[in-house]
């Protein structure tokens, strides 16, 4: 029998139960739908400095702070689906969820300056996928547009396939996305499609 395809869904907002989380909630049970096992995980709940920009990741593939981003990175690099579900803080994607980005830099390290897979056995589990989340409180042109560029680059730094993004403008209050006439029903479906 085929191993259960391994949903995780990181929730960066500090706002708990907020927008984004009930979203990514909406695309985890979706994944279960379509028979996954899935995990949820908050960024508030770890403690992670950001990167020192030491560039010592370049000799070894690394990083040298001890910290719960490993703990987080081990979870993401378990995982066959990701769900990233950030918000949208002054103009970017939220501090929590870039700070973690920045210390991905190991993995771009081991791609590009070490010439190493980043998963060493990736050619015998089923291909890495995931999805980008996003809410925002205003629908000024432009609003995700930087922060869908971050996660293309730490997609595709984790080696992941970014095979879609839900951005949704003009959601504010928390918990107001249930006010939405499509998101939960398009995350949920996109789950269903991931799992
Ligand atoms: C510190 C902060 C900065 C924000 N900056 C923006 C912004 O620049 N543009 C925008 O449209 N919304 C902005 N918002 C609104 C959030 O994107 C919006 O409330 C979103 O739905 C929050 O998602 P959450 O409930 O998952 O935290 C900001 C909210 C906070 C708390």
């Amino acid at each position: 029998m085929p191993e259960q395809i391994k949903c995780l869904a990181v929730a960066a907002s500090p706002r708990k139960d907020g927008n984004t989380a009930l979203l990514a909630r909406q695309a985890l049970a979706g994944c279960r739908e379509a028979g996954a096992e899935t995990e949820f995980l908050y960024l508030a709940d770890y403690a992670y400095a950001p990167c020192r920009g030491c560039e010592a990741c370049s000799k070894t593939g690394r990083c040298v702070v001890a910290d719960d981003a490993k703990v987080i990175f081990d979870r993401i690099l378990a995982a066959d689906r990701l769900i990233l579900a950030a918000p949208i803080f002054s103009m970017g994607i939220c501090a929590q969820a870039k700070m973690l980005i920045d210390r991905a830099q190991q993995f771009w390290a081991t791609k590009y300056v070490l010439k190493r897979p980043v998963i060493p056995e990736a050619a015998l589990r089923p291909p890495r996928r995931g999805i980008y989340i996003a809410t925002a409180g205003t629908n000024l042109p432009g609003v995700f547009d930087g922060a869908i560029r971050v996660v293309k680059y730490f997609f595709k730094m984790l080696e992941i396939d970014l095979t879609g993004t839900f951005c949704y403008p003009r959601v504010d209050a928390k918990g107001s996305v249930k006010d939405h006439p499509t998101a939960l029903a398009e995350c949920l479906q996109a789950g269903r499609e991931l799992g």
